[in-house]
């Protein structure tokens, strides 16, 4: 099986969240019953992406590794850079480049949520034989909130950030893959008006030369930004409920058991080591459902 890399975005102010992240990152606030970092770890263990590199703030770096430590415990390795100020997305690419090497990368942002029981097929698929640069992109009703994609023909034309007038109501997901060329593109990269350089600016770059595949997500797949208070609780309500009708997304260890990654023992120690909780009596159903996203 092959092993892809992967860079989680888990820096930024949240400023939206204030008072709360000033005092914690995030991407360790709880959705449900595991923190937030759980569901992109989730997806990328899904991806078959076991060498993850998280770059956080530097006062949340020791939290990040309370938390997940090298990966062992979910039979995958993480390790960790930090990001002083918040520069924009495309620094994933910088201050990871040593980790990408030669290689192909994924990036999820830390607080872009994409759950569904058809993910994986998706993500199967992509995994078989893709090459290509690609991003996701799904249906939204607030398209003045994100990255919208301008159509023509059917093609993809540009990416228009947070427009002010209707283009379409397709928006990028925060997850994007990206092939070795990109630091061809990198280089071309300036600072935006808000002094950031811009993950935007980045795809209309691939868009513009033909380099980008943009996989357009089913409605059946849910995709959040958890940046407000509103989209959490909201999120952790709609994962609440189908973990009480026994769908289960973001249970890493139970991902990582599928996987082989770990084994038996290990996945009824993380069930003992978390006794008492909701995640480990959902980790305990997970034995007898052995179904989980
Ligand atoms: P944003 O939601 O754009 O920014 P933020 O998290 O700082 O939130 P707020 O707007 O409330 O201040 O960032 C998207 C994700 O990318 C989020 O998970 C944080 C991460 N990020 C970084 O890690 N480094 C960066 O330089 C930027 C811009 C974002």
């Amino acid at each position: 099986m092959k092993v892809n890399k992967g860079i989680i975005l888990a820096g930024g102010l949240g400023s939206r969240l204030y008072p709360i992240t000033l005092g914690i990152s995030k991407h360790l606030l709880p959705v449900y019953d595991k923190p937030m970092i759980y569901y992109p770890l989730s997806n990328f263990l899904n991806l078959n992406v076991f060498n993850i590199l998280i770059i956080t703030k530097p006062n949340d770096l020791d939290n990040y590794k309370k938390l997940l430590g090298n990966g062992s415990k979910f039979g995958i390795k993480i390790s960790y850079k930090t990001q002083k100020k918040p520069d924009g997305i495309p620094q994933a690419l910088v201050i990871g480049k040593k980790f990408i090497g030669k290689d192909k990368v994924y990036i999820n942002l830390g607080d872009h949520i994409l759950f569904g029981k058809k993910l994986n097929n998706i993500f199967d698929k992509i995994n078989q034989d893709f090459t290509n640069n690609f991003i996701f992109s799904k249906k939204t009703k607030n398209p003045k909130d994100y990255g919208i994609i301008k159509y023509l023909n059917n093609k993809p034309k540009k990416i228009f950030e947070k427009p002010k007038r209707y283009i379409s109501n397709r928006a990028v997901c925060g997850l994007y893959f990206y092939n070795n060329n990109i630091f061809k593109y990198l280089k071309f990269l300036k600072k935006s008006n808000r002094n950031e350089y811009e993950i935007t600016e980045l795809n209309n770059l691939l868009i513009q030369n033909n380099d980008i595949k943009i996989i357009n997500l089913p409605n059946s797949i849910s995709w959040y930004d958890a940046g407000t208070f509103e989209r959490i609780a909201e999120i952790s309500k709609l994962i609440s409920y189908y973990a009480k009708n026994n769908l289960f997304f973001g249970y890493l260890e139970h991902i990582a058991y599928k996987k082989k990654l770990i084994n038996k023992n290990d996945y009824l120690r993380a069930i003992k080591n978390y006794s008492n909780t909701e995640y480990s009596h959902n980790l305990k159903k997970l034995l007898y459902i052995n179904e989980s996203y």
